[in-house]
C-alpha cells in the first residue's frame, strides 16, 4: 500500500518536470531569430551552427546599426575614406584569422578617443567585440546561415530585446538618436510600440519609415514576434 503511494506520488513528480519542460520555449544562441531572408514560409530548421559566427547574419547587422550610418562610414560620407557597407570593403580592414592586427577589430577595442564607434556612442559591448573577433579569427568569411525563429516566442527578453540590440540599438541610443527614437531599453521601445511606429516601421507599412534604415528586412517571423508582443501589451517580459 505504502509503495503503491510512492510510486504514484514518483510518477506524478516526472510528469510534473515533463510537463514544464514541453512548455519552455528558449532562443538558444544569438543566431535565431536572425536569419532573415525577408520572406518564405514555413522557415526551414536551423542551419546555423553555436560555434560559428555568421557575416550575413550577425556580423553586417552590427557593422550596419553602428557604423554605416549616415555622416559616418556610408557611401555618401565613408568618413576618413572608410566605407564600411558591403562585406569587400569591410574586408580591407580585416586580416582573416589575424583579428588581433585586423584594423576593424583593432578600433572597437581602443580605449582612448580614437575609439569606434566615436563617443557619444556607446562603447561595444564585451560581446560584440568577441562576436567580431570570432568572426575575424574564424577566416572572416562571407557566410550565413538559417536561423530557426520560432513565432511562439515572442517575449521582450526572448525576442524584442536580441532583435533590437543586433539591428537597430546601434542608431538608435542615447548617444545617437535617429529620428530622434530610442530603443535601447525595455522603457524606450515601449514609447514606439504603444504609438505604433515600431510595427509600422519593421513592417514597411505606408506611412512608416522602412526599417531597418539600409539594410535588409527583418524576417517574416521576427516581424510576427515584434507584433504579437506588441498586441499582447508590450510587456517588460
Ligand atoms: C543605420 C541606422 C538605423 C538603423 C540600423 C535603424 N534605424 Fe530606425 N531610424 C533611423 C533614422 C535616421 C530614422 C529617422 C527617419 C529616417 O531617416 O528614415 C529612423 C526612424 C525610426 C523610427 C520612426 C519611424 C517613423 O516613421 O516615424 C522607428 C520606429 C525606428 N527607426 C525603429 C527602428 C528599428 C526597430 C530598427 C531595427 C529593426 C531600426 N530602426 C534600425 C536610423 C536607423
Amino acid at each position: 500500500m505504502k509503495n503503491k503511494y510512492v510510486f504514484i506520488s514518483i510518477l506524478a513528480f516526472a510528469t510534473g518536470i515533463i510537463v514544464l519542460n514541453a512548455c519552455r520555449h528558449e532562443i538558444l544562441d544569438p543566431v535565431n531569430g536572425g536569419g532573415g531572408t525577408g520572406g518564405g514560409n514555413p522557415l526551414p530548421a536551423s542551419t546555423c551552427s553555436p560555434d560559428s559566427v555568421y557575416f550575413v547574419n550577425q556580423v553586417m547587422p552590427l557593422i550596419s546599426s553602428n557604423c554605416t550610418m549616415s555622416g559616418c562610414h556610408d557611401n555618401i560620407t565613408h568618413a576618413d575614406g572608410v566605407n564600411l557597407t558591403t562585406y569587400a570593403k569591410i574586408m580591407q580592414y580585416v586580416i582573416p584569422g589575424n583579428a588581433a592586427n585586423s584594423k576593424l577589430y583593432k578600433v572597437v577595442i581602443k580605449t582612448n578617443g580614437d575609439r569606434m564607434p566615436p563617443p557619444p556612442m556607446p562603447v561595444f559591448t564585451t560581446a560584440q567585440k568577441a562576436l567580431l573577433q570570432k568572426w575575424i579569427n574564424q577566416g572572416a568569411k562571407n557566410n550565413s546561415c538559417v536561423g530557426s525563429c520560432d513565432t511562439t516566442v515572442f517575449t521582450y527578453s526572448g525576442a524584442v530585446k536580441p532583435i533590437m540590440d543586433a539591428k537597430c540599438t546601434g542608431c538608435h541610443n542615447p548617444g545617437n538618436l535617429g529620428g530622434n527614437i530610442d530603443v535601447s531599453t525595455y522603457t524606450a521601445v515601449r514609447v514606439v510600440a504603444l504609438n505604433g511606429k515600431l510595427y509600422g516601421s519593421v513592417a514597411h507599412q505606408a506611412g512608416y519609415s522602412p526599417m531597418p534604415k539600409n539594410s535588409a528586412k527583418l524576417s517574416d517571423c521576427e516581424i510576427r514576434q515584434i507584433q504579437k508582443w506588441v498586441t499582447a501589451g508590450s510587456l517588460n517580459n
